[in-house]
């Protein structure tokens, strides 16, 4: 049943207007002052109030915006004495449904009722029509975030898969890839670089040697030292890689880094001999990176060297090689996340070690001591690592 709020300091006339609303089936309860009339509504239903404007203390305006807040839904009469239009402009402006000349006829109170009731079922229709609404898109918005953070993930699967499976094709080191990509984007964090551009550094150093899908087994797994026409063939995989992805859209930016990943900062390196701030900057980072995972894993014929002697060589190698930004990056890192992400990837099945009676145990050296190896045997050990030329110890 509508329940009436009757406001009136008339005590009278607010029984005689309750007596005769009540005949009409109305519910009334009432209050002789705006204050008390708030108090009485507290946790109550009410449907319409019908209140005075003037009234000893609070008047009629103050009741109606507190009513505004805590009875939203609630439909406010306003009735006075006075025929002021401004106050019943001001009163509708402040969301009141109707506005009543003092002394009201009962069927006009009973109209504006009716009217308020109307207005307010509209209202109450309206309000549940956009919370629906609004209920239904927060819905199909989420679902649809859903599906697509699983298409998401399903292409980084697929080209995790892709680049295990070339991984192993080669007899990489497990995880290598994946610990390529964290080296990566930790020295682009290091350098200020944030998502998405920090993720589309990380896909394309995990897709950085896709290109040697296209290089044969004889070329790629060739244990002995590569002819000049053999190394043509090794040398085109970064153009390889980068046609094989360059049309796909998310992965433009990866592309670039695909095909400029053997570049050299001084500019010897291939396909492009680019120099300096010519490599994307992905690549340049890309290529400090790998060279601290090549230079601190563990192969067949030897131990990896630590993190600080590896840190060490690469900075021999700055201005050179690697880019002085990246490499200043690179060693503002300092060793303990190196050694968090090579530990939380360690293969469950280490490849076992065959050392070479010549191979250097880096790893039993102190670690901040730097390995005092010949130039030319460590040079060309690491370049063997960046895939630049065979190992110069037999495996
Ligand atoms: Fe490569």
């Amino acid at each position: 049943m509508n329940k009436i709020l009757l406001v009136d300091d008339d005590h009278a006339s607010v029984q005689a207007t309750a007596a005769l609303l009540e005949e009409e089936g109305y519910a009334c309860i009432s209050a002789s002052g705006a204050e008390a009339a708030l108090e009485l509504a507290e946790n109550q239903d009410i449907t319409v109030v019908l209140s005075d404007v003037n009234m000893p203390g609070r008047d009629g305006f103050w009741l109606l915006e507190k009513f505004r807040e805590t009875h939203p839904n609630a439909a406010f009469i306003l009735m006075s004495a006075f025929n002021d239009t401004e106050a019943v402009v001001d009163s509708i402006r402040r969301g009141a449904s109707d506005y009543l000349l003092k002394p009201a006829k009962v069927t006009s109170m009973i109209r504006a009722i009716e009217r308020a009731l109307a207005k307010r079922r509209i209202d109450l229709a309206r309000q549940r029509y956009q919370w629906k609404l609004e209920h239904t898109v927060r819905e199909r918005t989420h679902d649809l975030e859903a599906a697509l953070r699983r298409i998401a993930d399903a292409y980084e699967d697929t080209l995790l898969a892709l680049v295990n499976a070339l991984d192993a094709r080669e007899h990489e080191t497990a995880h290598h890839s994946q610990r390529v990509v964290r080296y990566t984007t930790e020295v682009a964090e290091a350098m200020g670089i944030k998502p998405p551009e920090l993720d589309e550094i990380g896909r394309g150093a995990l897709l950085h040697d896709i290109g040697k899908i296209g290089v044969s087994d004889a070329v790629l797994l060739k244990p002995d030292r590569l002819t000049a026409s053999e190394w043509s063939e090794m040398r085109e995989h970064p153009r390889i890689g980068y046609e094989m992805i360059r049309d796909i859209p998310f992965l433009a930016v990866p592309a670039s880094i695909v095909l400029a990943h053997q570049e050299r900062w001084d500019g010897p390196g291939y396909p492009r001999q680019l120099e300096r701030q010519a490599i994307p900057i992905g690549a340049r980072i890309f290529a400090v990176a790998d060279a601290l995972d090549a230079m601190t894993s563990d192969r067949p014929y030897r131990l990896g060297t630590s993190f600080p002697n590896a840190v060490a060589e690469i900075c021999r190698c700055s201005g050179t090689q690697f880019d002085p930004e990246v490499v200043g990056a690179l060693a503002s890192v300092g060793e303990a996340p190196w050694l968090q992400i090579r530990d939380s990837m360690r293969p469950s099945d280490p490849l076992p070690l065959r050392l070479a009676p010549e191979a250097p145990v880096f790893s039993k050296l102190p670690p901040t001591v730097p390995v005092p190896l010949p130039e030319d045997l460590f040079t060309r050990m690491a370049r063997a690592q960046l895939g630049l030329e065979k190992s110069p110890v037999p495996p």
